[in-house]
């Protein structure tokens, strides 16, 4: 293959240099310049379609709903909105050793009965994923297996064994022979991406792309691959629990922020369709500093136990740590707890955690998050068969959630028995066996749980 000529571009201006060097000569940033291919006019900026544009007006177009391919688990299809879609690239990331790789490989065997899969590995050798099979009871499955890390090599195996569904693990392990950077670079992840996104596109092909997250928790650097791909899935847990989540940041073919849960089990990872309680623990009384939030994450809501613990300083700044949650909100939430609670913590220092290893964005936690705290200062524990959910705001009100009538029904339907919710979110009409409490400011919910 003759060699395709390169620059360096910017990654913050798109500034070009013909050598590599320090700073943009552009915008002047720092280490901001990585390689890139510079292909003859015309093919470089083609679109992805492959195909010349016209331009239509948008009635004439006819809205399809792209087919679902089912991939055989439940869970998975859940999480990318129904099913994989032709030609689509799916980007999934994770921490090491967090479950990729088994399961896509449960995928690539469970859609291999209908469609050709195949599953090309850069990290493992073509043993280690037999010995993977064998003990997911997969040995006969109908998937091939590529072992290979150069994209020409990656796209002629895919071009003459016409496959429906290409795994490939991992996009970091793949490197073209166009660019001079080392594999693994963001210019020869990005390069490598787009060019099977290319390639997706053109012949309908599915591809799952296995991005490996860096320290600084993006997926190969500035999170060069999430603009390229459809779908974005990171798989997050606590390595310690056998409780996996998988999560779409962003889906172009479905809501994002669906989740998909699974347990891992000693014959692979199994999916848990009724996911509701999986993250309370199970105390036989009430603990100080422990409160049950229902979160909606995606389309079914989520009982977490929330659990503070708040404990005198010793010696030096106190400090705040918060695992599962945002660390700044909860700082946030200390300073209303203090001025609107009248609730003082600068003594203490102060944990959070969400149970179970999940990770909680929604603001509908912050209610959970100071009764907790407060909870755990006073040494008292919230009453038993209590849920909670409401946003706090920066005045000490309690903001309303959205969809709090599913939540509260969760909660019904798992025995709790008081719901302590904004006023906003009241129900319109009295329930069953369930006692509601609205409270708008933070004062009131503290006064209420003092009683
Ligand atoms: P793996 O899929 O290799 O993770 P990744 O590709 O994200 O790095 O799986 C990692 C862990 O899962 C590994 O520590 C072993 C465990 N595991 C099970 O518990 N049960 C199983 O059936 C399999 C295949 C793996
Ligand atoms: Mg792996």
């Amino acid at each position: 293959m003759a060699k395709a000529k390169t620059f360096y571009q910017c990654t913050e201006c798109g500034g070009q240099a013909p050598k590599w060097q320090g700073q943009c000569p552009q915008c002047n940033a720092w280490n901001t310049l990585v390689e890139a291919i510079a292909a003859p006019a015309g093919a470089r900026f083609e679109t992805m379609a492959g195909a010349r544009s016209v331009v239509t007006t948008l009635a004439s177009v006819e809205a399809k709903e792209n087919p679902r391919i089912a991939s055989g688990l439940e869970e998975f299809d859940r999480v990318l909105g129904g099913g994989l879609v032709a030609g689509g690239v799916v980007l999934l990331g994770g921490d090491p050793g967090i479950g990729k790789s088994t399961l896509l490989l449960q995928a690539s065997a469970a859609l291999g009965a209908a469609h050709r899969s195949l599953y090309v590995t850069g990290e493992e050798s073509v043993d280690q994923i037999a010995l993977r099979a064998q003990r997911l009871g997969l040995v006969n499955a109908p998937v091939e297996l590529l072992a290979e890390v150069r994209l020409e090599a990656i796209t002629e195996a895919i071009k003459s064994a016409t496959p429906e569904f290409v795994v490939i693990d991992s996009i970091q392990t793949v490197y073209t022979e166009a660019l001079t950077s080392a594999p693994g670079s963001v210019a020869q992840v990005r390069e490598c991406a787009a060019q099977l996104t290319r390639l997706a596109k053109q012949t309908g092909i599915v591809v799952v792309l296995v991005g490996h997250v860096t320290k600084e928790g993006a997926i190969a650097g500035p999170r060069v691959l999430e603009h390229i791909v459809d779908t974005v899935l990171y798989f997050e847990g606590d390595p310690h629990s056998s409780f996996r989540l998988v999560r779409a940041i962003k889906n172009r073919f479905g809501a994002a922020n669906e989740l998909g849960v699974f347990a891992m089990t000693e014959r692979g990872l199994k999916g848990v369709t009724n996911p509701s309680a999986i993250f309370l623990s199970h105390h036989a009384e009430p603990v100080p500093g422990s409160a049950i939030v229902a979160t909606l994450e995606g389309s079914r809501p989520l009982l977490v136990e929330i659990q503070a613990l708040v404990d005198p300083v010793q010696g030096g700044m106190p400090r705040r740590v918060a695992v599962g949650l945002d660390a700044q909100r909860l700082a946030l939430l200390l300073a209303v707890l203090h001025r609107h609670g009248g609730v003082e913590t600068s003594g203490f220092d102060v944990f959070v955690n969400a149970v179970g290893g999940v990770r909680i964005q929604e603001p509908a936690v912050d209610l959970a998050v100071l009764m907790a705290v407060h909870s755990s200062l006073r040494n008292k524990a919230l009453p038993n068969k209590l849920l909670m959910f409401g946003e706090v705001g920066l005045a000490g009100e309690i903001r309303p959630v959205q969809r709090g009538q599913e939540r509260i029904r969760e909660a019904a339907k798992l025995g709790f028995r008081t719901v302590l919710l904004p006023t906003a979110n009241r129900p319109r009409q009295a329930m069953q066996d369930i006692t509601i409490v609205a409270v708008d400011r933070v004062d009131a919910a503290i006064e209420y749980l003092r009683e």
